[in-house]
């Protein structure tokens, strides 16, 4: 019998997948896991029961395609924004379609997703996780080719801070987590190379766990989440 309903947007790779499989592990959850690669879902996740797999592609109509998926998934209890895009690109270099794909996926992705599932969230209460990063994360180390990333994620982080303010009368609690490096395929395209101090799966335990119990204490905070980064 399941009882807690998480839907993970950004799960067909990296720590997404990381945190399908690990959710999973609990007979509790029952998991929407949701990316543009459906095949890649479906290959990963078949075998899963309690997984169901949906297209979402974050660069168009994103509220309209969530509202459709989400309507047949029913409630959410928690939503992690787990997607994300990483531009790595001299400053003078970045164009236009650099800039606004980033703040596509990054941000506007994820307040459309967010307003879809408003109408799913139960009244007893919910949880949204925003994965950011520490680059977007104000006073951190920040790297040179990562303005269109960063940026973004730091508008992530502001959404949070507004989100709450203006859901602060419910039950719905929203936090935000920026993330330090972690080894995925992500990192490896970006900073070929570089090893991070920490898996995709051991990052996706602090993840999971956040997002089951944390806004028990925490709600509306941009927290840093990283063994890496100062
Ligand atoms: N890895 C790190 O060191 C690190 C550090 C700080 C923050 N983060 C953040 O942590 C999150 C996960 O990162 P990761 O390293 O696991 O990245 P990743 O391996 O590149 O995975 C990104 C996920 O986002 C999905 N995605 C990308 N564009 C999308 C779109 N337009 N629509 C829907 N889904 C889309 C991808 O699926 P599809 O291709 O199937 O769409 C994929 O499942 C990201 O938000 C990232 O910014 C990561």
């Amino acid at each position: 019998m399941t009882n807690r309903k998480i839907v993970i947007v950004g799960a067909s790779r990296g720590i997404g997948a990381a945190l399908v499989e690990l959710l999973h592990k609990d007979p509790m959850n029952e998991i929407l896991a949701v990316s543009r690669n459906l095949n890649e879902l479906e290959r990963r996740f078949k075998k899963l029961d309690r997984v169901t797999v949906e297209q979402l592609d974050l660069t168009a109509d994103v509220r309209q395609q969530a509202t459709e998926i989400f309507s047949r998934f029913g409630d959410i209890d928690i939503l992690i924004n787990n997607a994300g895009l990483l531009v790595n690109k001299p400053f003078n270099q970045l164009n236009h379609e650099d800039i606004s794909a980033s703040y596509q996926v990054n941000v506007i992705g994820v307040m459309e997703t967010v307003q879809a599932a408003l109408p799913y969230l139960p009244s007893k209460g919910a949880h949204i996780v925003n994965i950011s990063s520490m680059g977007g994360f104000q006073g951190s180390v920040k790297f040179p080719g990562l303005a269109a990333y960063s940026t973004s994620k730091a508008a992530l982080c502001s959404f949070t801070e507004l989100f709450v303010e203006e859901y602060k009368d419910t039950q719905i609690k929203m936090n935000c987590l920026c993330l330090g490096a972690a080894q995925t395929e992500m990192l490896e395209a970006a900073f070929p190379g570089y090893q991070a101090p920490l898996s995709a799966s051991e990052m996706a335990e602090f993840i999971a766990d956040f997002a089951l119990n944390g806004h028990r204490w925490i709600n509306g905070k941009i927290l840093p989440v990283s063994l890496s980064t100062p």
